[in-house]
């Protein structure tokens, strides 16, 4: 039998888009999720875990750790889960190339890091895209899936998806049409990116 294409969640705060991620794959043999890690012994999602039968790990930096190091201790266990895929859910650390490169994929020139963002991207990047793009004047924003790279929200794009703008509307109504978009595209591009895997390998 082929062996299952192994995944490993990153999250640190609700973890909506994660635990939908793994309600959406719970019957598919094709690929199983051993582990979620988070940086956050307070993160939200570390309640929401008990439904699925995988391993949590609350790795968070120690003070004076380099970062090389903290990132050394998290490839320990993605090693030792035979991790194939990463994929970043509202992770709040910034990947160094050190990491990234545990997971590029030379062929394709793009790593099997895999996050989703908050806005269309290039637009803006960094923290709080759906309140960055809100406060804009721009008429329509966004979700972006992109593979990770060695600078902040800037890999190769892998799918966006556009929501109208309703100025008549407050931020909350903005908001919750923005996560449930994310909630609907992440499962269908992860199954899109796998499927295309399988398919190169
Ligand atoms: C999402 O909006 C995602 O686009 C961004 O972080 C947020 C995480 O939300 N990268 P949640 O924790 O999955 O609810």
């Amino acid at each position: 039998m082929e062996s299952k294409v192994k995944i490993a969640l990153f999250a640190s705060g609700k973890g909506s888009n994660a635990i939908n991620l793994l309600r959406y794959t719970l019957d598919d043999n094709r690929f199983s999720f051993p582990i979620v890690i988070t940086d956050n012994p307070d993160a939200e999602i570390i309640k929401n875990l008990s439904d699925f039968d995988l391993e949590l790990f609350v790795i968070q930096r120690n003070k004076n750790e380099t970062k090389y190091n903290y990132e050394r201790r998290l490839l320990y266990i993605l090693n030792k889960f035979n991790i194939d895929w990463v994929l970043l859910a509202g992770f709040m650390k910034i990947l160094s190339p050190y990491f990234i490169r545990r997971f590029y994929f030379d062929k394709f020139n793009f790593s099997k890091i895999v996050n989703i963002h908050p806005s269309l991207l290039p637009k803006f990047k960094g923290l709080n895209g759906f309140e960055q793009t809100f406060n804009s004047n721009d008429s329509i924003g966004g979700v972006t899936i992109h593979h990770v790279n060695e600078s902040i929200d800037d890999g190769q794009i892998i799918a966006q998806a556009k929501i109208d703008i309703d100025r008549s509307k407050d931020f909350s109504f903005f908001l919750e049409e923005g996560k449930r978009i994310e909630h609907q595209l992440y499962p269908i591009i992860f199954n899109y990116i796998l499927h295309k895997e399988s398919n190169v390998c």
